[in-house]
């Protein structure tokens, strides 16, 4: 009996090894919060309790805080509305929401109306400034995870691969956070420098936050699924989570079938979960979409 039950876990242990990963629904749902100063809190956001719920908090930037930001290799600042989305603030809404975890997302595109560039002066030295500075953050913040949304590069693929791969790396061996994800979108540049990120640290990097919204306005069903395979090759294996904006943008919008979209990838076992950008733009519409993206997330995944 004792032998049966040991081959019966073996067994067990065996298939669930050789699921593949590309073939599992999830009940993921992530939104961005706090770039635009729009004064939105946690609280505004209505959480559905059968879904895991990620707030991402934007931007921690590596740059100064004078009134003309400059790049400050490694050393991260605060550059979200820290008013309305403060440590108390987290630490309550994970207290209210068991299922809530909280991120920051490193990068975005603009600082002081300037991009805002990847520009290490040594790998070294940004790595060892990037992991004291944001466990600092994190810590203070009580946040569980990071995303990585750097959009403009004064550095080449293999060292942005290198600098954010031994950051991720030593992070969560710290135990300083327990997920990464990272958030390209289908630009060349920006490309290159992910892809070389993916092929070297993959397997550090829980979540793909595609950003689907930089494509055409006009996308329709057809063209946003044949982007999902893209990028299904270009991040093999990797959990490509789909999205839309509530900001003016592109990319397919609920208005032209993004829940369509999201339900034939469910059909495929393939909808590893939503996420949209951002809270901030969504607090003048009413949540509307959040609820349906979560509904439809909640519904028996
Ligand atoms: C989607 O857009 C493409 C390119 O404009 C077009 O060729 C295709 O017919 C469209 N598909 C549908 C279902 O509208």
């Amino acid at each position: 009996m004792k032998f049966f039950i040991m081959f019966l876990t073996l067994a067990l242990i065996q298939a669930l090894v050789f699921l593949n990963v590309d073939a599992i629904n999830s009940n993921l749902f992530r939104e961005y919060i706090g770039a635009e100063f729009k004064n939105v809190k946690f609280s505004d956001v209505p959480i559905n309790k059968n879904t895991n719920f990620h707030f991402i908090l934007s931007f921690a930037i590596d740059y100064t805080t004078s009134s003309t930001p400059s790049p400050a290799n490694g050393k991260f600042n605060v550059f979200w509305d820290s008013g309305n989305l403060s440590p108390i603030q987290v630490l309550s809404i994970k207290k209210s929401h068991p299922k809530v975890k909280v991120a920051l997302s490193l990068g975005g595109d603009t600082v002081g109306n300037k991009f805002a560039y990847f520009k290490p002066s040594s790998v070294d030295g940004w790595v060892s400034n990037a992991v004291s500075s944001l466990t600092g953050i994190i810590k203070m913040y009580h946040l569980d995870g990071i995303d990585i949304d750097y959009e403009h590069f004064k550095a080449d693929s293999s060292t942005f691969a290198e600098c954010i791969g031994r950051l991720i790396m030593t992070l969560k061996k710290n135990n300083v956070i327990s997920f990464a994800s990272i958030a390209p979108f289908d630009d060349d540049q920006v490309q290159h420098h992910y892809m070389a990120l993916w092929k070297r640290f993959g397997h550090l990097i829980d979540y793909v936050n595609f950003q689907f919204y930089a494509y055409d306005r006009q996308t329709n069903v057809s063209q946003f699924l044949r982007y999902f395979e893209t990028q299904m090759s270009n991040y093999e294996g990797g959990k490509i989570l789909v999205s839309f904006t509530s900001a003016a943008g592109g990319g397919l919008s609920p208005e032209n079938g993004f829940f369509t979209a999201c339900k034939m990838l469910k059909r495929r076992k393939q909808l590893h979960g939503i996420f949209i950008w951002s809270a901030d733009d969504s607090k003048s519409k009413g949540f509307k979409y959040e609820k349906q993206s979560q509904a439809l997330l909640a519904k028996s995944h």
